[in-house]
């Protein structure tokens, strides 16, 4: 089996300074809100660097030019309910042609098995670059079944884009996709015994939509 990709992780003194008023427990709903945007448009440049470029012609104040442009590949970003749709904003904000798609996992408490509960995504995936959004890459359980349903559907070489990973879904996403390249604002210590993110930031969701 081919070596997994090496996560990304954004070193810039703008992504740290963000991060940290993100983590911040005083920070208002809206605030996380705007930061969550903030960053989600710097892990957009990122997550599409590999888009492929062709050579356009363009006329300039000297003569013409060769300059490049997109080479027609369409972007799809895919929101993994609810606290994915936090990333979509500033995603859309950098690439407002993109389509979207939404996953709705649910995880048994017991079994800790990942079942869908919603899939809707545009027609053309085989076509399109899959960019597949969550806040938190934790246990990794959620992201590589998301993961595994979008290649399913036809995506090839999606990527995976994360405010915070924990070690432990970094390893587990390269255990069942080394393929993926995870794109993060950071990489933290651990999870804790409950699953949640350490330092992290709390509940993405619940910040972001105020519901605790
Ligand atoms: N999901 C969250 O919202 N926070 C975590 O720390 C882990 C998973």
């Amino acid at each position: 089996m081919s070596e997994a990709l090496k996560p990304v992780v954004l070193d810039h003194p703008l992504v740290r300074h963000k991060l940290t008023r993100l983590r911040d427990r005083d920070t208002s709903t809206a605030g996380f809100r705007r930061l969550t945007r903030e960053l989600s448009l710097l892990l957009a440049y990122e997550a599409t660097r590999n888009l492929t470029t062709c050579p356009k012609t363009v006329h300039v104040q000297s003569g013409l030019m060769e300059g490049e442009e997109l080479d027609g590949k369409k972007l799809c970003f895919v929101s993994i309910l609810r606290a994915g749709n936090g990333l979509l904003d500033g995603m859309l904000d950098l690439v407002p042609s993109a389509r979207v798609g939404h996953i709705g996992l649910r995880r048994d408490h017991e079994t800790l098995e990942v079942s869908e509960y919603y899939f809707n995504m545009p027609g053309d995936v085989p076509g399109r670059t899959c960019i597949v959004l969550d806040p938190m890459l934790a246990t990794g359980h959620s992201a590589a079944a998301a993961i595994t349903r979008v290649k399913a559907a036809g995506a090839q070489n999606p990527v995976f884009a994360c405010l915070l990973a924990a070690p432990e879904g970094i390893r587990y996403m390269a255990e069942l996709h080394p393929d993926v390249q995870v794109v993060t604002c950071a990489v933290d210590d651990r999870l804790d015994e409950n699953g949640y993110i350490v330092p992290g930031l709390g509940d993405a969701g619940d910040r972001l939509f105020g519901t605790r």
